[in-house]
């Protein structure tokens, strides 16, 4: 009766709608919230529920007449949808949030995602390459300006970032990680959190989701979606940090992976969702699962669609993306007994408090500013940190003879299918952006010349010389990209074109690499060459005998040990974005230098990946200067050496490491140890670099990596200049997860390195008592 009493009163006070939450203190804001939503609930039938759980796709381009005509239209009504994705048109957007507020009978607001991934109209450099900045500054900014350029056309949800680990060069998807390192893709996460969530009260700040948990980075032999199989020690040291990262930093929601882990897909696995997220870390937020994956999860055999979704529901999922399979298939569960009404409204409070902590509820209508898309767009604004941050990702892997940056004179001859195409800049993921907006990089070039140089251009050769494969790489995104421009020409056509006007010039800038949609989701690769039809111009251009900078677009780590020994100059500038020519003119001519570190090891060929710098010793380690030597941890036709290291780049001027310098031998679990490195600019130009801090643990209970990053600095140093980086260590940066799972430090001797990338450094040794 009491409660009858309680449900009369609440949906008087609330006037049978969603009504508007006040808006109060921080500090009361919380229970305000439950209390909001509890009352919702109460309101709610079990289908209204259901809906909220259903995050759908449509093509907004599809439903031409009015929304409320069309049938998802009436699923909004009805209540039948949470959420939707990929809606790409503001009006639309606009459309189909009246018909949830107006025309259903909550008035519930819908949630629109997308996945905004390395910038919306305004494209930075693939996530892989925002990575190699090492600047989580740089990432914050690009972060922001991605919020508010999505919240500009409606979108208050981004399913970003992606923190994966990998170690397989293999996997496409290495293109939208943060690289190998747990550590420095934690301190990214965290950056892309900010930038993108801000404190959400803001018509222009986004709920991140942090993605795809767990393990999606490690599939056997690097086929995307395939299976996982690890031990739990290595999942908390190497693949959850950055995910718990993000939990510390508040991220609104988090994305379940494709694959299983220890047997249960990722969408169903209790242990992962409620065990590790829930409880171990207090995850309170969205949990939303993959494009289609509960679904998929009778594909995977463990169920009928039934069966998969009460699974989902039971292990914690909230949100089903796409497959429709909870609000099919749940209210028969809850009938038959295989779900629980509880957990029911537990997922539909979680979708409804991601919407109140985005202040729909107080306004619908929040990230419907049209006025806003005329003047936050791809502003002059945006564009300069998108060509700021896209230079300072790129990666210059060799410089002989400083070759590199280039005079501005004489004649250059700009070569290469990517030296004048715009599509491909964008890389993978940038269905916000204009294709035909970038700078492309012989246009850059040329704008920034002037009259002083004489640029010649010729494509040169196609991409590849399998249509076929072009073909099918294609149907990935099919309609969307044209990254394949093929030309009508003859190969020999394209290539006497090319040395034609190599011949005439000064110094040869080979544009070449992948295509961006090689590298990417379902664009695994068991060849990490230059496509061959761009291999073998550049060895062509190689026998002029003029000198060659190579520019290399790239989704991931490349096997470049022909290039290397051959080709004076290698720029590493990933898939740069929408600034791509402007940046590359700043680096390639010496107004800005180079201040790109990998983050990702760089194989010598494709049979050493996975290939990892923080490898735990084993009983029989290779040789340090990787000679090959039988019956030890290697092979016996290749070195077990990557050809560029973790942490490797070069820039315009040279540095100096002194030697590692420890204020104490010893301190005890309370105490700190600072490390100092004097570094010395040697060089005639100034410069930055990146100073990194690695720490082994040299004898554990159980095996440890030989070096594991633990902390970085981004200096400049004018030329000449020298600075003292200091690092404090304490016992908390000691510790890791032991095969019981408990996070300790074990006490020992520590060697501490510093230096210049995770193969150069100097060190010394404290102990913790
Ligand atoms: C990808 C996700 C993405 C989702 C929605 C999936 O195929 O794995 O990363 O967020 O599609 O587009």
């Amino acid at each position: 009766m009491k409660f009858l009493f309680c449900i009369i009163l609440s949906v008087f006070a609330m006037g049978m709608t969603a009504g508007h939450p006040h808006t109060g203190s921080k500090k009361d804001k919380e229970p305000e919230m439950n209390k909001y939503i509890n009352n919702l609930i109460r309101q709610m039938t079990v289908e209204e529920k259901i809906g909220q759980l259903n995050l759908i796709s449509i093509d907004g381009s599809v439903m031409t007449g009015p929304v409320t005509e069309s049938a998802t239209g009436e699923r909004i009504a009805k209540g039948e949808v949470g959420a939707l994705l990929n809606i790409m048109s503001p009006p639309k957007i606009r459309e189909l949030q009246d018909a949830a507020v107006k025309n259903s009978r909550l008035g519930i607001p819908l949630l629109f995602g997308m996945d905004v991934i390395h910038g919306y109209n305004t494209v930075f450099p693939i996530s892989l390459g925002l990575s190699a900045t090492w600047n989580p500054e740089s990432i914050e900014k690009a972060a922001r300006i991605s919020a508010i350029e999505a919240s500009a056309q409606g979108v208050c949800w981004t399913f970003s970032p992606m923190v994966d680990i990998s170690y397989d060069a293999r996997w496409g998807r290495v293109a939208e990680g943060n690289g190998e390192d747990p550590y420095l893709s934690s301190e990214i996460t965290k950056a892309y959190i900010r930038g993108y969530q801000g404190d959400l009260t803001q018509n222009d700040q986004i709920m991140a989701c942090v993605k795809h948990f767990a393990l999606y980075g490690a599939p056997e032999a690097g086929k995307d979606y395939n299976t996982v199989d690890m031990s739990r020690m290595r999942m908390f040291n190497e693949y959850f940090p950055p995910f718990e990262a993000a939990v510390k930093a508040g991220v609104g929601s988090i994305m379940t992976a494709f694959n299983d882990v220890e047997g249960v897909p990722a969408a169903a696995n209790e242990w992962l969702l409620k065990d590790i997220l829930q409880q171990r870390w207090s995850f309170n937020g969205l949990i939303v699962s993959d494009w289609d994956a509960v679904r998929e999860m009778t594909v995977h055999g463990i169920g009928d669609l039934q069966e998969v979704s009460a699974r989902a529901l039971n292990a914690g999922l909230d949100m089903d993306m796409a497959s429709q399979g909870l609000s099919g298939t749940l209210k028969k569960s809850l009938a038959e007994g295989k779900v629980k009404i509880s957990d029911i409204d537990n997922a539909c409070r979680r979708v409804l408090e991601a919407k109140y902590k985005l202040g729909l509820f107080n306004n619908p209508y929040k990230y419907c500013d049209t006025t806003r898309v005329s003047t936050d767009i791809f502003t002059a604004a945006h564009r300069e940190e998108a060509r700021r941050i896209a230079a300072e990702s790129f990666v210059l892997l060799k410089n002989d003879k400083e070759l590199l940056p280039l005079g501005k004179k004489g004649t250059i001859a700009v070569i290469g299918p990517l030296a004048d195409n715009k599509p491909n800049m964008l890389g993978t993921w940038s269905f916000g952006a204009n294709l035909y907006s970038p700078v492309s990089i012989l246009e850059g070039l040329q704008q920034q010349v002037g009259n002083h140089v004489t640029i010649l251009h010729a494509k040169g050769s196609n991409l590849t010389y399998d249509k076929e494969l072009e073909d099918r790489v294609s149907l990935n995104w099919g309609t969307l990209y044209k990254h394949f421009d093929r030309d009508n020409r003859t190969d020999e056509q394209l290539e006497a074109e090319a040395l034609e006007i190599a011949g005439r010039a000064d110094v040869i800038v080979a544009v070449m690499g992948e295509a961006a949609e090689m590298a990417g989701e379902g664009a695994s690769r068991t060849n990490l060459d230059i496509p061959d039809a761009q291999k073998d111009l550049l060895k062509k251009l190689k026998a002029t005998g003029k000198p060659v900078v190579l520019l290399l677009c790239a989704g991931r780590p490349m096997t470049l040990t022909w290039e290397n020994e051959n080709i004076d100059a290698i720029l590493n500038i990933w898939f740069p974005g929408t600034e791509a020519g402007l940046a590359v003119a700043d680096v390639l001519f010496g107004d800005k230098e180079p201040e790109g570190r990998l983050t990702m090891t760089f194989p010598r060929s494709v049979g050493q990946v996975p290939m990892r710098y923080n490898y735990r010793q084993t009983g029989r380690p290779p040789h340090a200067d990787g000679r090959i030597v039988p019956y030890v941890t290697g092979y016996i036709d290749e070195t077990h050496l990557p050809l560029y290291h973790f942490g490797y780049g070069l820039g315009y001027t040279s540095f100096k490491y002194g030697e590692v310098m420890l204020d104490k031998k010893e301190i005890d679990a309370k105490g700190t140890v600072t490390a100092s490195i004097e570094i010395t600019n040697t060089g005639n130009r100034s410069g930055s670099e990146v100073v990194q801090l690695y720490i082994r643990d040299i004898v554990g209970t159980v095996t440890r990596p030989l070096k594991e990053l633990k902390g970085f600095k981004k200096i400049r140093l004018e030329a000449g200049e020298r600075k003292v980086v200091s690092f404090t260590i304490d016992a908390e940066m000691l510790k890791f997860y032991n095969n019981r799972l408990e996070h300790i430090f074990e006490p020992g001797e520590f060697e501490v390195m510093i230096g210049a990338n995770s193969n150069s450094v100097s060190s010394s040794i404290f102990r913790l008592l």
